[in-house]
């Protein structure tokens, strides 16, 4: 009987509640720790070479030393030994941090191993009709650090974002730097004037989303002009429509910021041709097998 609480850590499969971190440990201290979060659509793990080129890159560029070639088979055990095989939408967290050794600014000795760790989970795609009513967004300013395009787990700002849009009765908090609105708290921003769909160029100002990758592709499909440009966020007010996007929020149509109306205020035409586009490519039955190896 497959369990729902088994975990990965540095080599072991365990239930959750057996799986220890030391505090020596420097994601722990330091923040000093990369992770990726790679959907599972009925078993089959989505764009899985993306998500392994983006945390080569994160951890090349932070010098720690785990080969992510080690991600595909932990995927399937995960998948295996927590039930995921038939659940239409799960995912897997892994984290990967410059392992344990006495607190030091400077990095640990050579020899030390990284901490491994990862967890699998189901999550849930909201309900068509909660999804039709759209999500509210603030604005907020961008407190984080100067290399966002590494994907590590110093998400303090983020958070920060995320609650304070919470507070405000929103989703999501788009964030905003030099007068740039570049992307939201976990996810992609994209802005929609007519048939024109614009997102942020990736750079070390926004994270580059493995779903804005395929966002671009399904918007080139369906035949809209695609721009990768910056958005000033006075700009957001003239938009046709507002989305976010990320692995676990797919498409997220959103149709307030601060508290005013995005277009006419609804669900517009360009997000749900999109969203039908997205779900048709993580469709047991069609897309996800095509993309599994992107
Ligand atoms: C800041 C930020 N931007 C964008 C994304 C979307 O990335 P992906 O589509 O790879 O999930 C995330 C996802 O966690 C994020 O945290």
């Amino acid at each position: 009987m497959p369990r729902m609480d088994t975990v990965f850590l540095n080599g072991k499969y365990l239930p959750k509640g057996d799986a220890y971190v030391s505090v020596e440990d420097r994601g722990f201290l330091f923040g000093d720790a990369v992770y990726e979060v790679i959907p599972i659509y009925a078993g089959v793990p989505f764009r899985l070479e993306a998500h392994k080129r983006r945390l080569a890159h994160s951890l090349d560029s932070l010098r720690i030393d785990f080969d992510p070639e080690e991600v595909g088979p932990m995927l399937g055990q995960l998948v295996e030994r927590n039930g995921l095989a038939d659940v239409p939408t799960s995912m897997v967290y892994l984290q990967v941090t410059r392992g344990v050794a006495p607190r030091s600014h400077h990095f640990p000795p050579d020899g030390t191993r990284p901490t491994v760790f990862a967890f699998a989970a189901p999550f849930r795609r909201p309900e068509g009709s909660v999804w039709d009513q759209g999500f509210g967004a603030i604005t907020t300013p961008d407190r984080r650090w100067a290399r966002v395009d590494l994907k590590t787990v110093q998400l303090l700002p983020n958070v920060l974002a995320q609650e304070a849009a919470r507070e405000a009765g929103a989703s999501d908090a788009i964030l905003v730097r030099d007068g740039i609105a570049l992307e939201a708290g976990h996810s992609n921003l994209w802005v929609v004037f007519g048939r024109t769909v614009r997102t942020h160029p990736t750079s070390h100002q926004i994270l580059s989303g493995i779903t804005r990758e395929l966002v671009l592709e399904l918007a080139r499909g369906c035949g809209y002009e695609v721009e990768e440009r910056a958005t000033p966020v006075e700009a957001l007010r003239t938009a046709s429509e507002v989305f976010v996007t990320g692995s676990l929020t797919e498409i997220r149509p959103i149709v307030r910021i601060d508290g005013h109306p995005v277009g006419e205020g609804k669900v517009g035409p360009v997000s749900r041709d999109l969203y039908r586009a997205f779900l048709d490519a993580v469709s047991p039955e069609r897309g996800v097998r095509a993309h599994a190896t992107a």
